[in-house]
């Protein structure tokens, strides 16, 4: 495998625009469980015979705020329970090097700001958990962690509304800004795509490699496991991220 990373290292380095998608997987190595897959959170269903995607809904948090609170409660601990890994930092460091290096994330974890990577060049398509804002009021608060500790679901300090997280809950439209900028990207195209640790789900995260590969650019896939993006990509590197990434920056 070492001499395809070092021949995608080369065509990194000889790319201006180059766009990294990453999933659940990347932060699997930082001990966080993904969604789908082996131990996926989304495999089982909850405590009270619902599929995970219906607790962790936005009508269920309408409905019954103290059961989705209960599931983004134990996703919230384990996002601030790990940190990021050297497959993070990594990426950001990928970034600092190459200006033109942009990043779709789906995780809500934090772990790229984190490690580093340039926010302005960062779309956090499913948003972050942090921090929690009242959906009454509006108010924002940054105290997750506390609230993690108190009855759910956590309470407004000014008017007593519910607070919720900046994700996107299942059933739940994505944010609009982060549409636009992904497609304002996608329209200046990328020479070279990495998809890291994601079973590419979603359209919006296949459009990106489909487009890139029609316009003669390099697409690269990083996870142990395949996916449907597999069968698409030029380069299917078969290992875990915190392994391969920082191979890959060694060679640039
Ligand atoms: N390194 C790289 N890839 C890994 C690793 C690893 N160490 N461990 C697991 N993987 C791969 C798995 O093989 C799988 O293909 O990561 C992928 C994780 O897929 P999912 O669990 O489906 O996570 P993701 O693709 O991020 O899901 C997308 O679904 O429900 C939504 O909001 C949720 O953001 C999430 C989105």
């Amino acid at each position: 495998m070492d001499e395809v990373i070092a021949r995608v290292a080369q065509a990194i380095a000889a790319a201006e625009r180059i766009l990294v998608i990453t999933g659940a997987g990347l932060s699997a190595d930082s001990g966080l469980p993904t969604y789908r897959g082996l131990g996926g959170l989304y495999n089982g269903h909850t405590a009270e015979g619902l599929p995970i995607e219906a607790a962790l809904s936005g009508p269920m948090l309408q409905r019954d705020p103290a059961l989705c609170w209960k599931y983004l409660a134990e996703l919230g601990k384990a996002c601030l329970g790990a940190q990021a890994n050297a497959g993070h930092h990594a990426i950001a460091e990928l970034q600092r090097r190459k200006p033109g290096c942009w990043l779709l994330t789906q995780n809500i974890d934090g772990y790229h700001r984190a490690a580093g990577s340039p926010m302005e060049r960062v779309i956090e398509i499913h948003g972050e958990l942090a921090p929690l804002y009242c959906q009454s009021c509006g108010a924002v608060d940054p105290e997750l962690s506390e609230h993690l500790k108190r009855p759910l679901p956590p309470r407004c300090r000014q008017c007593a509304g519910v607070l919720r997280p900046p994700v996107v809950l299942f059933e739940e439209m994505l944010p609009e800004q982060a549409i636009a900028r992904l497609y304002a990207e996608l329209r200046q195209g990328f020479e070279v795509v990495l998809s890291v640790g994601t079973s590419a789900s979603f359209p919006y995260i296949v459009e990106p490699v489909l487009r890139t590969r029609q316009a003669g650019g390099l697409c690269v896939e990083i996870n142990p496991d395949s996916t449907d993006l597999s069968a698409l990509v030029e380069v299917h590197l078969a290992g875990r991220a915190l392994d391969v990434l920082p191979k890959l920056l060694s060679h640039i």
